[in-house]
């Protein structure tokens, strides 16, 4: 019997598609809530964006106002592409010669500049290119939305590889375990101690015996540890890995030899790489372009229309005026001036510092109070894909405790001829170490690093190489920033101050990552627009 949202002509499912489709995600949870299907405190959580709109201006008789923004980083071509949607008149003012700020992608004929260093030519070949800043998507990041609304084809970013490699050199390993080995093994001893101390009743306290039946059979499966008659030892399986692979007829494969002792597992330390994969930001599935993670900022600055990106525009003061803002920058060697009703200022705040204006010493207290991290990668291009040849290993993550910290294997070109590296993702003081050096030096060290990995291939063929020190980027000077606590100062600059809103994922609770960039442009946004609908 059809049920009676059926004879009205509608399923349950239909419905929360057209709540979907008209009120937002936000709108479609609170009402999945109300039917009992989501739970209704976490829905209120995350209130849906609504950009400004231009009947918004329309129903109320006015117009829209004049907004200068200063970056054409992803925070500010944000902004820019929000607000133009709405037919705010937007500048965007970019002191490099070039969109997208810290989302930068190098091909064959870009030139990479150094503060205080050379100039490199990028001489990679044609389809190989290198994510020099961000480089990976989480599905639920708002940088998602924009690639869908933007047109911008996504394929698999391979954060994590049971085929990639561990290796901790300070633990005194002699060789590189895969991902699945350390796995099997380090989930295999804690599911063999795990369930002993069941068995024994160490846990009693906390577990009833249907507690301890369940946890026994999970450990079971989770660590292939044998029965209690064996004294649930795990003695390793085919989990960890073959010599000789499975093949036809009698060949049932050569599976690697029996694990380490539990001692030796401990003490290689290889268990401390597992928690990266469990990270909110990094779990996979991840996502990047087609082609280079620019292909973001392109569509962005496409979107807001070039002839309104001013680049080659380093702003040099900013005075918040009793209606309005003035912004004093230097293009082609003069200075020019610019006023607005508004100013958006997306650059990093170490930059911001340095800029004088006249918002006073709590706002360049604030600005002065987050620390630039240090982080940086080099760009290997080899003459054959040897570790998909060789090793098996088609994309994904090598962690290591070596300086070069990381190496990524591409998720793009999988069997092509060529194919290109990040020999070093490195950060801190590693990434402070690198950043001293000349690019030979840091691809010296990064190729006798990488040997110990991957042997004396590592240093062979290769047929282009640059590298990237985020701190010495002029007119960013820092791969990201970190907030000593997100106090006052925080607080601050994520008020309008006067006419002058600040805005980067530096003010957001994912910095480093792009989505934080759009949560801030949306932030600020909404927030100047209620204003300029007040005034
Ligand atoms: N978002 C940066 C990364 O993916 C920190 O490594």
């Amino acid at each position: 019997m059809p049920t009676r949202e059926q004879q009205q002509g509608y399923s349950r499912r239909s419905f929360l598609t057209r709540v979907g489709a008209t009120g937002g995600a936000g709108a479609m949870f609170a009402t999945m809530g109300a039917l009992g299907l989501a739970p209704s405190a976490e829905a209120a959580t995350k209130v849906p964006f609504q950009p400004p709109s231009p009947s918004d201006f329309r129903l109320r008789g006015r117009g829209a106002a004049k907004v200068l923004v200063l970056g054409a980083g992803v925070a500010g071509l944000a902004a820019a592409y929000e607000l133009g949607k709405a037919g705010y008149d937007c500048t965007i003012l970019e002191a490099q010669d070039r969109v997208g700020g810290r989302n930068r992608t190098l091909r064959g004929g870009d030139r990479l500049a150094e503060m205080g260093g050379a100039t490199q030519r990028v001489r990679f070949s044609d389809g190989q290119y290198m994510n020099a800043g961000p480089a990976r998507i989480a599905q639920w990041m708002t940088t998602m939305d924009y690639c869908r609304e933007l047109g911008v084809p996504l394929e698999v970013f391979t954060n994590s590889n049971a085929e990639a490699l561990i290796y901790n050199e300070s633990a005194g390993m002699k060789a590189p375990v895969k991902w699945r080995t350390a796995k099997a093994d380090v989930f295999g001893y804690i599911s063999e101690l795990l369930a002993k101390a069941t068995d024994q009743g160490a846990l009693d306290q906390r577990l009833t015996a249907t507690d301890k039946e369940r946890l026994l059979s999970f450990l079971s499966g989770f660590g292939a540890i044998g029965s209690k008659t064996s004294g649930y030892a795990y003695t390793g399986t085919d989990r960890r890995g073959y010599t000789v692979d499975p093949g036809a007829g009698h060949q049932a494969g050569t599976p690697l030899g029996p694990p380490p002792s539990l001692s030796e597992v401990l003490a290689s330390g290889v268990g401390r790489s597992f928690s990266f994969e469990f990270g909110y930001s990094q779990a996979m599935l991840m996502f990047q372009p087609v082609g280079g993670m620019d292909a973001i900022p392109r569509a962005l600055a496409r979107a807001v229309g070039h002839g309104k990106i001013k680049t080659g525009a380093k702003v040099t003061k900013i005075t918040n005026l009793a209606s309005g803002v003035r912004v004093e920058y230097v293009a082609g060697g003069r200075t020019k001036v610019a006023e607005a009703d508004y100013v958006i200022a997306t650059l990093p705040p170490n930059i911001l510092a340095k800029i004088p204006h006249n918002l006073g010493a709590g706002v360049q207290a604030a600005l002065s109070t987050p620390v630039p991290a240090a982080t940086g990668k080099i760009g290997l291009e080899y003459r054959s894909r040897w570790w998909e040849l060789e090793d098996n290993i088609y994309g994904g993550i090598t962690n290591t405790d070596l300086d070069l910290a990381t190496i990524w294997y591409p998720s793009y070109g999988y069997n092509d001829r060529r194919g290109l590296l990040i020999g070093y993702y490195n950060f801190g003081a590693a990434a402070d170490t690198y950043a001293a050096m000349t690019h030979e030096q840091r691809l010296t060290r990064a190729l006798n690093q990488g040997a110990k990995i991957h042997g004396d291939k590592y240093r062979k063929d290769i047929a282009a190489s640059v590298s990237i020190a985020w701190k010495r980027q002029e007119h960013i000077e820092g791969g990201w920033i970190s907030w000593p606590s997100r106090g006052a100062e925080y607080k601050l600059l994520n008020e309008a101050q006067g006419n002058v809103y600040y805005c980067g994922d530096w003010l957001s609770y994912e910095i480093a990552w792009q989505h934080g960039s759009f949560e801030s442009a949306r932030k600020v946004v909404s927030e100047l627009h209620q204003r300029v609908l007040k005034s």
